[in-house]
C-alpha cells in the first residue's frame, strides 16, 4: 500500500481552541479525495500541517513517505499545493508568472519554457498566457493557479477550495480540468471545499470534517447506505391549496421521522417507504396531489445531518 497521505491523530490547537482534533486520514495514490467541509471546520490548517507550513500541536503526518515537519522541502519537491487564496505578479503575463515560478524551483531555462508552454495549454490559458494577470477573471487565475502548481510535475497536489468565488460555468471548468489532470496523469488529488454539492461529483473519496473531527470518511457510492441505512426513504411531498393540519396528520404514520418545511412543500424522512399511507392521507383529506417523489440520500444529507448532530 503506497498512501499519498495518512495521518495519525493529527491535532492542531490555537490556545484553548481545537481546530483539528485526532485526524486520521488516508488519501490513495491516484485517487481524488474530497476533503469536505463547513467554514472554519479546520480544513485549512490540516492542509498547513501536511505541507509543513505549520507545526502540529500532537500526533503525525506521512505525505510521500516524509514527514512534513522533519522534511517539508521533500514533501514540497513532490506535492503541488494552490491555497485558498494564490497571488500572483499582477503586472506580469501569465506565462512570465510561470516562468518565475519554473526558476524557483530551479527548472533550467528551456525546460521552463516548454513546461510553461505546456501547462498553459493544459489548464486551458494556451491563447491567454501573454495577457497580463491584471486582466484575468478569478477563474482564470484560478486557472493560472493549477498550472503554477502543475509546472514542477508533482506526484500529488493539494488544492485548497479551487472554486472559491467563483461563477458556476467557470467552477465546473475547474472541476472538469481537476478531474482530467487524475485521469490523463494519475495525479492524485486532495481539494478541499464547503461547497460539497459542487465537488461530490468528482470526487472517488470523501472525508467530512466538523469542528475539527473527522466524521466520515469512505467512497461516495458507500457512504449514502452506510450512513444512511437507517433513513433511507426520503420524499418531497407537495400539495395544493390549505394544507391544514396535515404536518400533524403526517406524523401519526409510522415510518416518518422527521418533516422538514421546503420551498417546494414537505421534506419527509423515513425509515421506510411511506407513500401508500401518504397518499391514503392526501385522498382522504381531500388535497390536490402535486407531486409525491422520491429522494435519494446526497452527501449534502449525510452532511446536514451530521452538521446537525456535531
Ligand atoms: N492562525 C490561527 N490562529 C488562531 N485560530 C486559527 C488560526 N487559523 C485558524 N484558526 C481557527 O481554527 C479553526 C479552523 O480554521 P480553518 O482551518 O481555516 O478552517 P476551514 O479551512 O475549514 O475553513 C477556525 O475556528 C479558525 O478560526
Ligand atoms: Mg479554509
Amino acid at each position: 500500500m503506497s498512501a499519498v497521505v495518512e495521518t495519525n491523530s493529527l491535532t492542531k490547537r490555537y490556545h484553548e481552541k481545537l481546530a483539528v482534533n485526532a485526524l486520521n486520514l488516508t488519501i490513495e495514490e491516484g485517487e481524488i479525495f474530497g476533503f469536505l467541509g463547513p467554514n472554519g471546520a479546520g480544513k485549512t490548517t490540516t492542509i498547513l500541517m501536511l505541507l509543513g507550513l505549520t507545526e502540529p500541536t500532537s500526533g503525525k503526518a506521512s505525505v510521500c513517505g516524509f514527514d512534513p515537519t522533519l522534511d517539508p522541502l521533500e514533501v514540497k519537491r513532490r506535492v503541488g499545493y494552490l491555497p485558498e487564496n494564490p497571488g500572483f505578479y499582477e503586472d506580469l503575463s501569465a506565462r512570465e508568472n510561470l516562468l518565475y515560478m519554473a526558476r524557483l524551483n530551479r527548472i533550467p531555462e528551456e525546460e521552463a519554457r516548454r513546461r510553461t508552454a505546456e501547462v498553459l495549454d493544459q489548464v486551458g490559458l494556451g491563447e491567454d498566457g501573454r495577457r497580463l494577470v491584471k486582466e484575468y477573471s478569478r477563474g482564470m487565475k484560478q486557472r493560472l493557479g493549477i498550472a503554477e502548481v502543475l509546472v514542477k510535475k508533482p506526484v500529488a497536489v493539494i488544492l485548497d477550495e479551487p472554486t472559491l468565488g467563483i461563477d458556476p460555468d467557470g467552477a465546473i471548468r475547474i472541476l472538469e480540468l481537476i478531474r482530467s489532470l487524475n485521469r490523463e496523469r494519475n495525479l492524485t488529488v486532495m481539494l478541499s471545499s464547503h461547497a460539497l454539492q459542487q465537488v461530490q461529483e468528482i470526487c472517488s473519496r470523501v472525508g467530512i470534517i466538523v469542528k475539527g473531527r473527522l466524521i466520515v470518511q469512505g467512497q461516495m457510492d458507500e457512504l449514502g447506505r452506510a450512513i444512511l441505512k437507517e433513513r433511507q426513504w426520503n420524499f418531497l411531498l407537495e400539495v395544493g391549496g390549505g394544507a391544514n393540519g396535515l404536518e400533524n396528520d403526517l406524523r401519526g404514520i409510522n415510518g416518518i421521522d422527521e418533516i422538514e418545511k421546503r420551498s417546494h412543500g414537505l421534506f419527509l424522512r423515513c425509515t421506510r417507504d411511506v407513500r401508500a399511507e401518504v397518499m391514503a392521507l392526501i385522498a382522504r383529506k381531500n388535497l390536490p396531489l402535486l407531486q409525491l417523489r422520491s429522494e435519494d440520500p446526497t452527501l449534502e444529507e449525510i452532511y446536514l445531518k451530521y452538521f446537525r448532530e456535531a
